[in-house]
């Protein structure tokens, strides 16, 4: 889909969207389109439910002989139209061109009195949001009906000032490559995406900078991460170790962790899962995709910052050769596992990644992303992921990220008296408690247990929230590439300079 932004024309044609305040306030544009069509604009206004509150839209067909459809769209309370509402508005668009199969469609973004963005921004984050939700994962469709074939190729956003649009979206423009990059690592289907073509995938950004270097099982096994190789020894397909760097910062600068769980198909091993919904198991490299995602934008944007991102990606079947429940695995750390249940294998990989991470790197923080639990959809449904640390500091760090740019965290707790519920009788530890109460705690309790004294950490368990059956206005149903901007705005935020 094209992009691009132009000054204020003659006159509209076509498909055309204006800026509505709250309130029925319609901004400049829509005034003098009322005047033109005799006013009915605010009669249609009045004979709906349309008030010009955030992301409504109302939509009025052959208004003259040159406007083919007029899009009022809600901009809401002025001092509430910040970047993630802009997108939004651009998301929305998007999706109405799409539904209504028009190939191009224009916004006029007027200046808002009372924002604290300047239109270019307004203009640049609308855009972006347009491409996030115009988003379609169509590899394998050979035979699209029509009406499924997504129809817009170009957006044009109209304001006074192109020029500094123009800037503000190149500056964007390595998030949507970043999140359609994760999008399509979580969508692909597990015979295509296994470990090995994972890690061949997230070579691509050696073009980049980034140095991209593969662990292979014998690498792994030279380095004792006997927990991580247990999981994959049931696969035909053989376990990576994924490490990324990006040391764009000052030398002296210790790097931030990024870790992510990439189990590219989860069967639960010899603890098989039911069959229903199974198929859903192929995003549970979810974590993996982000962090990939996120080295993707750091790097696309050349931030100043070093981060390392290191993805533990295998896959768990059941087999002749897999790993049974009673197993003891010993891990990188020294520390043994009596493995209870195969299907709780996230956490048996993370642990090795998260130890490799610390011996080598020495990282001033460490944040991993996993779609680890069940039991986190059950807490917080799929509006928020689940977040687990050790450091106030770098919680607030994350939430605040993720409130700026729409995704949403939860702080959940941690302490001895959960901690203990994984003590085993034969080994360290147990991969899983006794009940599935608190289950989402108690794999964060174990992973705890990983982490060494002084490193500031924390898990986001994204089970719920990298996959969404509904969408949203900036992101299609299916994968949400969770993470990989809130990532990088952690570090934007944060550690850079
Ligand atoms: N990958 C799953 C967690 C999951 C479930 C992610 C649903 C996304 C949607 C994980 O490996 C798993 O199987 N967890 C078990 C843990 C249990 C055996 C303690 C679970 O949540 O049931
Ligand atoms: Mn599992
Ligand atoms: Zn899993």
């Amino acid at each position: 889909m094209k992009v691009e932004f132009s000054a204020f024309p003659k006159a509209f044609s076509g498909n055309v969207a204006v800026f509505v305040g709250a309130d029925k306030q319609p901004l400049a544009t829509a005034q003098v389109i009322d005047k033109e069509v005799g006013g009915t604009v605010v009669r249609a206004m009045n004979a709906s439910r349309f008030t010009g509150a955030k992301a409504q839209t109302l939509t009025l067909l052959g208004q003259s002989g040159s406007l083919a459809r007029l899009t009022l769209l809600g901009v809401g309370k002025a001092r509430e139209l910040d970047a993630r509402t802009a997108e939004g508005l651009g998301g929305l668009i998007a999706a109405e061109a799409n539904a209504s199969g028009q190939k191009t469609v224009t916004v006029v973004v007027d200046p808002v009195k009372g924002t604290r963005l300047s239109p270019g921004q307004i203009a640049a984050h609308v855009a972006l949001g347009a491409r996030l939700r115009n988003y379609r994962f169509g590899r394998y469709k050979t035979k699209d009906k029509p009406e499924q074939k997504p129809t817009l190729e170009q957006i044009t956003v109209v304001l006074a000032g192109p020029a500094e649009a123009r800037r503000a979206y190149a500056l964007l423009e390595p998030t949507i490559d970043a999140v359609f990059f994760a999008r399509d690592l979580v969508s692909e289907p597990p015979n295509v995406l296994y470990p090995v073509s994972f890690a061949q995938r997230a070579k691509e950004l050696t073009k980049l900078g980034v140095k991209v270097e593969i662990l292979g099982e014998a690498e792994m096994k030279k380095l004792g991460m006997g927990s991580l190789l247990g999981v994959g020894q049931g696969s035909e397909r053989e376990s990576q170790l994924l490490v990324m760097r990006w040391m764009n910062g000052p030398k002296s600068q210790k790097p931030v962790a990024l870790i992510g769980k990439g189990v590219t198909f989860d069967t639960g091993g010899i603890s098989l899962k039911p069959a229903g919904g199974m198929e859903d198991m192929k995003w549970d490299m979810g974590g993996a995709g982000a962090v990939t995602g996120a080295m993707r934008l750091l790097a696309g944007r050349k931030a100043k910052a070093n981060v390392i991102a290191i993805c533990a990606l295998v896959e768990n079947m059941p087999d002749g050769k897999a790993q049974r429940p009673g197993d003891v695995v010993k891990s990188m750390s020294g520390q043994t596992i009596e493995v209870i249940n195969t299907d709780a294998e996230g956490r048996l990989i993370l642990c090795d990644a998260m130890w490799y991470a610390q011996e080598k790197f020495e990282p001033q923080a460490m944040v991993e992303l996993s779609t680890l639990t069940g039991a986190i959809i059950v807490a917080l449904g799929h509006e928020r992921a689940g977040l687990f640390s050790n450091n106030t500091p770098l919680s607030n760090k994350l939430r605040a990220a993720g409130s700026l740019i729409g995704e949403k965290l939860w702080r959940m707790p941690l302490g001895p008296s959960y901690d203990k519920l994984i003590d085993s009788e034969i080994a360290d530890m147990k991969n899983v408690s006794n009940g599935r109460d608190g289950g989402s705690i108690t794999a964060a309790q174990f992973l705890q247990r990983f982490v060494k004294e002084g490193v500031a950490w924390a898990h986001l368990d994204i089970a719920g929230v990298a996959w969404s059956a509904k969408g949203d206005n900036t992101t299609p149903k299916g994968a949400t590439a969770f993470g990989v901007r809130l990532l990088d705005r952690l570090i934007a935020d944060n550690y850079e300079r």
